[in-house]
């Protein structure tokens, strides 16, 4: 039977800004985010830059402070504890391999460092031996231990920061876009590595990405997002099949699709306009500034999750006349 792993529900981030009259604003990244994740899945989190992805992993591993809402891992509210020994179960892969390690220290240290804050190694010898057979999961060797990370490639540091996740033998990773600064022939070693150390471990990831195409194949539920909402959320083939939501159609539609059949079908859909600030996001629904199929209702109400059949559920008003 499967089991929840995390619930976040209702999750919301405001980060305070100061405006042109010392007056505090505030940028609603993340606004009422409901999920839940079973134990050993995947779900994948998808939506243009800026809508609230990394703002999300980050506030439900409370690295930011939620503003409102309520955190589930294993059964117990963790919205309000000690995270220290949650942070043994829940890890993060950032997104920028680059900026992710500490330039100073040897890779060695890196994925030590874990092992050191939770006292995981009795003395020096066992500490040498598990951070050699971490490097060893994720495809490096001994002799990069006492290497700096300007010495390797993007590639090579995804597998560092995937290394350092890894060495308090977590539960759950948020993966935050771990391939979009890599180049296209890494990624797809990047991406089966994680999935076979899912399998081996039996880990849940949150796997946020850009593109709906990346997510398809790994997640086996995808939610999507546009301005600090999620607006529809489905088992991942459902989710290609038979897109709800306008703005996942318009994202589906930018991707090409090898089947000839669904091709001829596939119309482009090119949203107008930009993405409305989150400091000022529109009322009603928030995409109905963009949305070729607004009408009055869209702007004075906030459409509710519906279902829609087979755990398909999205946010809008029209589903069903469209
Ligand atoms: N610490 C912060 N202070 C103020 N605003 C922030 C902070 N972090 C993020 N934001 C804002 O919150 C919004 C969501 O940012 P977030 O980084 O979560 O988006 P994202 O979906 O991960 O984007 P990308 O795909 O580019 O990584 C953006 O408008 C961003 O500018
Ligand atoms: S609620 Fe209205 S504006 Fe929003 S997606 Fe549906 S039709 Fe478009
Ligand atoms: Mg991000």
């Amino acid at each position: 039977m499967t089991k929840k792993l995390l619930e976040v529900n209702g999750l919301k981030q405001y980060f305070p800004v100061k405006d042109g009259f010392l007056k505090t604003n505030y940028v609603k990244a993340v606004d009422g985010v409901t999920f839940h994740i079973d134990k050993g899945e995947t779900l994948g989190l998808v939506g243009e830059s800026g809508c609230g992805k990394t703002t999300v992993g980050r506030t439900l591993l409370r690295l930011y402070e939620p503003t409102e809402g309520q955190i589930i891992y294993d059964g117990v509210d963790i919205t309000n504890v000690n995270m220290l020994p949650y942070r043994k179960k829940m890890q993060i892969v950032f997104q920028d391999p680059y900026a992710s390690l500490n330039p100073r220290m040897t890779v060695g240290d890196i994925v030590g460092e874990p092992i050191d804050i939770h006292n995981l190694a009795k003395n020096a010898k066992i500490r040498k031996e598990k951070i050699i057979s971490l490097l060893e999961t994720v495809g490096l060797n001994s002799e990069h231990a006492n290497r700096y990370p300007h010495e390797f490639s993007g590639g090579q540091r995804q597998r560092i920061g995937i290394a350092r996740a890894l060495a308090v033998d977590p539960e759950f990773i948020v993966c935050d876009e771990p391939i979009s600064a890599l180049d296209v022939s890494i990624q797809a070693q990047v991406i089966n590595m994680l999935e076979d150390l899912q399998k081996e471990m039996g880990l849940t990831y949150l796997f946020i990405a850009h593109d709906l195409s990346i997510v398809k194949h790994i997640s086996n539920r995808v939610g999507v997002m546009y301005l600090g909402k999620i607006v529809e959320l489905a088992g991942s083939d459902d989710m290609y099949r038979n897109p709800l939501h306008p703005y996942t159609q318009s994202l589906l539609s930018a991707i090409p699709i090898p089947d000839v059949r669904l091709c001829r079908e596939q119309e482009r859909i090119i949203l107008q306009g930009d993405v409305p600030s989150p400091l000022n996001p529109p009322s009603g629904c928030s995409f109905r500034t963009r949305c070729p199929y607004a009408k009055e209702i869209c702007a004075k109400e906030i459409p509710l999750f519906k279902e829609y059949g087979n755990n398909h559920i999205a946010a809008c008003h029209r589903i069903g006349e469209i």
